[in-house]
């Protein structure tokens, strides 16, 4: 690979990181294996970052893709497009937001700065109000609201962003606190600042941190924060780019480990629903999505191919109930793997729930982040047959396991014993 590692790093930009001191090229894929350039092949546990969210190569999906772009492939948002307007009601009906109108975007930073134009539109307000620790894109808009210094490349921004407590349970001046407490230590913050603030427009969280090393509030924190946020006129964005479609198992959403208050205002997606072919999203009440008072567009955005991808993805995710599947499989591969953690001294902890899974790393008997060794597992396993994805912050040092929600028991069972033996040879 070196001859084409060569020429990717002479012509493409050096921020964009690759995995592995020797990286691979993947070449081809099915269910949930990938092959890559020398004929490797590998047990897929990242899904090309969650975003192969069925399967590889599904022929549902691949059928769906070729029949559109053998009748068009373009046409506009001039045009009346059927897969767009299908799509758009089977997401209004999932999204739990009433009379929902949906906007089709190309990735989930678009989305994510199309929920944030509406939201300060919407309120007559550029501040907005994010946890820390998040991701939520690489625009100039989304990383203004990213907490994440790794993944800041600026502190230059078009908003005024307030950095509130809560999106991490075990680190940070509440991390010893009972659950009870967290929620009502981090309600106290969020209320304390709105009475020191003008009148943000939103509050942006993801409800489980993925860049972040899947790291998640006890359930109701959001539902509580929301009963402030409606007191003071501040909508709630869903950043679901991750935690949408069932990944989670018990949800099909991420919000709704927060729902006694009701559904967000405005709800984001993007990477699964097209398992791989660029759909992002934003889904909100009809007075917030029809606030912009000029024209807007996307011109890629709910092009006939992604929509046809992206409603065939999702009758298979539907009708394979693969919710059900990231339940049932993810429950039994986080237990495997707490057991596994509990036998290594630098696995501090293990969380998560359905088919998203983190695994944080430490210095042994410290809780010192151990970035080498988050990186020597993944070179681990990778010589293993597995691909696994890493994060957490800036000391990325959680190992993020996210495989495509039709992993089945044994394929679990195959990629926990590769897991541990990267742990035990890292
Ligand atoms: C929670 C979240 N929001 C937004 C984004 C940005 O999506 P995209 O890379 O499609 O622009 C990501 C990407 O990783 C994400 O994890």
């Amino acid at each position: 690979m070196t001859e084409l590692f060569d020429r990717h790093r002479a012509v493409l930009p050096d921020w964009l990181a690759l995995y592995y001191q020797d990286p691979i090229e993947i070449t081809h894929g099915e269910g949930r294996h990938v092959w890559d350039a020398e004929g490797n092949r590998y047990l897929d546990f990242f899904g090309g970052i969650l975003t192969t969210m069925t399967a590889h190569a599904l022929p549902e999906v691949t059928k769906a893709v070729s029949e559109q772009a053998g009748r068009i492939i373009h046409s506009s948002t001039l045009y009346l497009n059927r897969p767009m307007v299908e799509l758009a009601e089977r997401v209004a009906g999932l999204s739990g937001i009433p009379d929902a109108r949906v906007f089709f975007t190309t990735s989930g930073t678009e989305a994510n700065d199309t929920a944030l134009m509406l939201a300060t539109a919407y309120r007559g307000s550029n501040q907005i109000l994010a946890m820390r620790n998040s991701y939520h894109g690489r625009s100039f808009s989304t990383v203004s609201v990213t907490g994440n210094r790794s993944w800041s490349p600026t502190s230059l921004s078009p908003l005024q962003t307030l950095y509130v407590h809560g999106g991490v349970r075990d680190r940070g001046p509440y991390a010893g606190l009972t659950d009870e407490r967290f929620t009502e230590a981090c309600v106290a913050d969020l209320e304390d600042l709105l009475g020191h603030v003008r009148t943000p427009a939103a509050l942006i969280a993801e409800p489980v941190q993925g860049v972040g090393g899947f790291t998640a509030p006890p359930d109701g924190l959001y539902a509580a924060f929301r009963e402030v946020l409606d007191r003071h006129g501040v909508l709630w964005i869903s950043d679901e780019v991750q935690t949408g479609w069932g990944r989670t198992g018990e949800h099909f959403w991420g919000w709704q480990a927060h729902g006694e208050n009701g559904p967000p205002d405005i709800l984001t997606f993007a990477k699964g629903i097209g398992n791989g072919m660029s759909i992002g999203g934003v889904v909100a009440r009809p007075e917030i999505m029809n606030c912009l008072d000029a024209n807007s567009i996307s011109t890629f955005g709910g092009s006939p191919v992604t929509m046809a991808a992206g409603l065939a993805n999702l009758s298979y995710l539907l009708e394979h109930d693969l919710q059900g599947n990231a339940r049932r499989v993810g429950g039994l591969l986080i237990e495997r793997l707490r057991a596994i953690g509990a036998r290594a001294d630098s696995v501090r902890q293990v969380r998560g729930r359905g088919l998203m899974i983190g695994i944080e790393l430490t210095r042994p008997g410290t809780t010192e982040a151990a970035p080498e060794t988050a990186a020597a597992v993944l070179e681990a396993a990778r010589e293993g047959g597995l691909l696994i994805g890493k994060g957490g912050g800036h000391h990325t040092s959680v190992l993020r396991i996210a495989p495509p929600l039709s992993l089945t028991v044994a394929e679990a069972e195959e990629g926990a014993e590769i897991l541990e033996l990267a742990l035990r040879s890292a």
